[in-house]
């Protein structure tokens, strides 16, 4: 359960054409509602472990989707989810085992002291609740966030998304939020290539204690510090070794608390951990979790330290969440915990993302294109340029990468970071060899086409220039061929 010829049948009662579905969602789902391939969306009417079908049959390999974290549709997690939803869904006013055993593997996977639980239904509502217990607990106001950083939907939480804000029709930064950089080394304000021989851990770690001290010297301190601990839509980034533990000093010795976001890349995705942050050897003090959690099912959760969550006790105002931590929830995050173990996930992580590694690393060596390609387990990032030795974003390259894997491939890619030039993957966990090498293969052709017909419009920019007595140097060729790619609708740029 469920047999793909169940799916087939469910999948079969979606009864309306797919045009028939664009307009009906055109005229009645607000556009500002992001839609994937918006030229040519796709209808997906079902999954299973790391493929999605669309209403034709047609499959995709899901390199995306770090919500069907074990694999959609996974039995087990399907299983246990049906099973508790027609046995009792109620809300956790009343006791419940699936509640305190999920509350118990989740810490038991923790470092002490985090092991008190509060039960939410998303990403954003995690952060929300994480900041109102820092705020509590500091009786501080002011948070640091990291640039490019997304954090959620809610009022709160895109107050601490610059991802959101900074672009050109978002709100105003609020005074107590402070911007610090993405400790991005490839592209970021301190690179490995401007400072070869620095510990680019303290540069970046030193803006984010300038801002402590800053915030010492008036007298207010900060709430808290938050950062996904390896930034998504920063473009794949992994922080330079050292930044978070500097980082956490400095904001502890402005009183703040640390918040770490694991919405998506926790639970084993880095293959190393089965928590990223615990690849920088730090501990939160408050840890957020969400999306891969329930495996598509909505469920989140905040974990923290007694003294916190007694804190916010004190306070004397009960927490409640209809939903958060109901038994159907649990019950689901509960069999994806015990799939990432019974299955090997983590392990299957490390060693598909190192092979991902190696590989892309090869594909690197005979593409100019390729400027890096980093990542941990499986959460990977090629960073596509049009000069290497200058590091400059080619994000029409991407954009055009991203589609052509969809139309000529059929594989499900996405692209991210401040320019949109960075192709992410960080596929459901039971990715697997030959998947990989699906991708590889899908990708080299991508690659090899692009910088063919970047060497044909070099040479045809040159004989224009004969002809014409302008100078049309390649540059201008390729600037030009980027406005063609820059269509109106947003290609996949996916959190
Ligand atoms: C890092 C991070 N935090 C929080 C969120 C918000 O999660 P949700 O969409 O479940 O509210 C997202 C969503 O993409 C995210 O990527």
């Amino acid at each position: 359960m469920p047999l793909a010829s169940e799916q087939m049948q469910s999948a079969a009662s979606q009864q309306l054409s797919k045009s028939e579905t664009i307009k009906l969602r055109n005229k009645h789902i607000g556009q500002a509602c992001q839609l994937f391939y918006r030229s040519d969306p796709l209808k997906i009417v079902r999954g299973q472990g790391q493929y999605m079908f669309d209403e034709e049959g047609t499959r995709y390999l899901d390199c995306i989707n770090n919500v069907a974290h074990v694999g959609h549709c996974h039995p087990e997690v399907v299983r246990a989810g049906a099973l508790q939803m027609a046995t009792i869904s109620t809300n956790n006013r009343f006791l419940h085992d699936e509640l305190v055993q999920c509350a118990q593997t989740l810490t038991s996977k923790m470092p002490a002291p985090l092991s008190v639980c509060f039960f939410v239904n998303s990403g954003s509502e995690a952060n929300d609740l994480a900041l109102r217990l820092a705020r509590n607990y500091t009786k501080r106001q002011d948070v640091i966030t990291l640039d490019h950083a997304y954090h959620g939907h809610l009022q709160s939480v895109m107050e601490i998304s610059p991802y959101k804000f900074n672009q050109p029709g978002g709100e105003q930064k609020v005074d107590y939020v402070h911007v610090a950089p993405c400790p991005d080394s490839y592209g970021g304000q301190y690179t490995d290539k401007q400072f070869p021989d620095a510990d680019l851990g303290l540069l970046y770690a030193q803006p984010v204690a300038d801002i402590c001290e800053r915030q010492l010297a008036k007298g207010q301190g900060v709430a808290a510090f938050i950062a996904e601990s390896l930034q998504s839509c920063g473009g794949q980034i992994l922080p330079p070794a050292g930044y978070f533990q500097r980082v956490y000093e400095a904001v502890h010795r402005a009183g703040g608390l640390c918040i770490a976001d694991e919405v998506q890349v926790g639970f084993g995705r880095v293959g190393s951990h089965y928590w990223a942050f615990e690849t920088q050897h730090v501990v939160p003090d408050i840890v957020c979790v969400a999306k891969p959690m329930g495996n598509g099912h909505p469920v989140g959760a905040v974990v923290t330290t007694p003294a916190i969550a007694q804190a916010f006790h004190a306070t004397g105002v009960a927490y409640f969440n209809t939903y958060g931590g109901n038994p159907v929830s649990c019950a689901i995050a509960n069999a994806v915990m015990r799939v990432i173990e019974q299955e090997g996930l983590q392990q299957n992580a490390q060693r598909l993302g190192e092979y991902l590694l190696r590989e892309c690393g090869q594909l690197k060596q005979e593409f100019d294109c390729v400027g890096d390609v980093r990542g941990l387990g499986l959460f990977v990032g090629i960073e596509l340029v049009s000069d290497r030795d200058e590091r400059v974003p080619d994000t029409a390259a991407a954009r055009w990468v991203v589609n052509r894997m969809k139309q000529l491939h059929q594989v499900l890619v996405s692209s991210d970071g401040p320019n949109d030039n960075v192709i992410k993957l960080k596929p459901p966990m039971c990715f697997s060899l030959e998947n990989a090498d699906e991708f590889l293969l899908a990708f080299r052709e991508c690659l090899a086409t692009l910088t063919c017909d970047h060497l044909q419009q070099a040479r045809v920019a040159v004989a224009d220039a004969a002809t014409n007595g302008v100078i049309a140097t390649a540059a201008d060729t390729l600037a030009n061929k980027t406005k063609l790619f820059e269509r109106q609708d947003r290609l996949i740029k996916s959190v």
